[in-house]
């Protein structure tokens, strides 16, 4: 089977740079993304490629190689559902925030409505691809909606969960570790839609990195995946505070535990916790399962990583009041950094919106700089969580163009994110403009403490 038409069901952070990708590296297949956010989808088609609404490193040359010649970027569904043989759903999966499962299961209303509209539209057997991060046993309820609601054509249903990392997007699809493809193997037809999608990635990608399984393990080798990236980095930060008060320091001790090849050195960098749209929803979606099935234990062991990153966000804040002689109230408190990480615009569940909550309950007034996030959404993350009114919100917060602009006259300068080009600012200039005694709060064990207890800050990392 040779696919000719790939239509991708959300235009977001993963629909958008891997769709890109496939295309281009598969020139002779048309792959058109689409969604029902108009201005998102403008975006896309911005003539100034630097002008896309996800912001990658070297996503936009990808963009600009490919868009127009087989890439396409629509507001049609019907359109390219009715084209596409391959249809991936990459649609959001957020926590449920109401009824059954609420602050827990994974709102799947998203992908009902996706699978609703293939059936609908469908003229044709297609095969439908799990993009999107979803429970175990999605493509059954996916199968369910598609068989009953159709136009008794065939689907097929395949897993195929995205591992790419925000920030380092277009490097871990074009050399994944592996990919992961879950589909009926048991039959002839499930088989022969596993290899179409085998095919498309065999352009790029050493056949021995793709790995093809049934599709429950596929759909629960995701969420398990991600449970064991948030608990290396629940773990670190559990003995950050131990760090704290014992005199070690968590950089050494993650640095000697990560040489043994057994454990390995990958993220195990101590922070003011994870963020992002994933770990705590794939987590959270984890638990609720586990419970489900009465697996009470396996749901406690996994929901103390949640526990322990909302901890370490805490005790940051805590730790800045505390510091500042127990009270922030009218304080100005500079932020460096919102995005959950760097070399990202995306701030979902940015450890950032939380420890600024935490402040400006303690009535602070908090100004932020950073380098890719726009005012509007530093905003609607403080309105999104219903503390204060917009208006307060507004007054109390000011979002700043310029990072010297940022620190002037404050009490305190926190660094929420590590980009790169904060240890490069002339850190005398900024000590110079604040109020004394200037502290600094690193919660990315990012700056180099000699230095800056050098130039006369009282300076606190996260760890040591
Ligand atoms: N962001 C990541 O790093 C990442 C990594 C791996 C997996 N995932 C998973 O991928 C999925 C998508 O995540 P994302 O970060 O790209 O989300 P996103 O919110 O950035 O994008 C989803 C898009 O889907 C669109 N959409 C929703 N319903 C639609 C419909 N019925 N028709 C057309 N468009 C519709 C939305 O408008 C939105 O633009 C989630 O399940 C997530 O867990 C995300």
């Amino acid at each position: 089977m040779k696919i000719k038409n790939i239509c991708c069901i959300g235009a977001g952070y993963v629909g958008g740079p891997t769709m890109a990708v496939i295309a281009q590296k598969c020139p002779e297949i048309n792959v058109t993304v689409v969604d029902i956010n108009e201005k998102r989808i403008e975006a896309w088609n911005d003539e100034d490629v630097e002008n896309i609404p996800i912001y990658e490193p070297g996503l936009s040359d990808v963009v600009s190689e490919a868009r127009g010649r087989n890439l396409f970027f629509s507001t049609d569904v019907d359109a390219a559902i009715d084209q596409a043989d391959m249809i991936f759903i990459s649609v959001n999966t957020p926590t449920k925030t109401y009824g059954i499962g609420k602050g827990m299961a994974a709102d799947l209303k998203y992908i009902e409505l996706c699978a609703r509209q293939i059936a609908r539209v469908a003229k044709d057997d297609k095969i439908v691809v799990e993009k999107s991060t979803l429970p175990v046993r999605t493509a059954q309820a996916l199968k369910n909606i598609l068989d009953n609601t159709g136009n008794g054509v065939n689907y097929q249903i395949l897993s195929n969960p995205e591992f790419l990392a925000e920030g380092t997007a277009v490097d871990d699809l074009m050399d994944p570790d592996r990919v992961l493809i879950g589909g009926d193997i048991d039959t002839e037809e499930g088989n022969e839609a596993v290899q179409a999608l085998v095919d498309i990635y065999a352009h790029w990608i050493p056949e021995d990195k793709i790995l093809t399984t049934n599709v429950w393990s596929s759909e629960l080798s995701k969420l398990t995946a991600n449970a064991f990236l948030a608990q290396r980095v629940s773990s670190i930060n559990a003995m950050s505070e131990l760090c704290e008060k014992t005199g070690a320091d968590v950089s050494e001790v993650s640095k000697a535990v990560g040489m043994d090849s057994r454990i390995g050195s990958k993220f195990l960098k101590s922070s003011v916790g994870f963020g992002g749209s994933c770990f705590q929803k794939d987590i959270l979606n984890l638990v609720y399962i586990a419970k489900s099935f009465g697996l009470n234990e396996v749901a406690d062991y996994w929901h103390q990583v949640i526990l322990m990153n909302d901890h370490q966000k805490k005790r940051f804040a805590a730790n800045i009041v505390k510091t500042l002689f127990n009270t922030v109230s009218g304080k100005k408190i500079a932020f460096l950094g919102w995005a959950f990480k760097k070399d990202t615009n995306d701030t979902r569940e940015s450890s950032a919106i939380y420890v600024a909550d935490y402040l400006l309950n303690e009535q602070a007034e908090i100004v932020v700089y950073d380098p890719k996030v726009k005012k509007e959404q530093i905003y609607a993350d403080l309105d999104y969580l219903n503390s204060r009114s917009e208006e307060e919100n507004r007054q109390r917060v000011t979002v700043v163009n310029q990072p010297y602009e940022a620190c002037q006259d404050a009490h305190a300068v926190a660094v929420l994110t590590e980009w790169d080009e904060f240890e490069g600012y002339d850190w005398q200039k900024i000590y110079d403009n604040m109020l004394k005694p200037a502290f600094l709060f690193d919660g990315r064990k990012l700056l180099d403490r000699k230095k800056k207890e050098e130039i006369g800050f009282e300076f606190y990392a996260i760890g040591s």
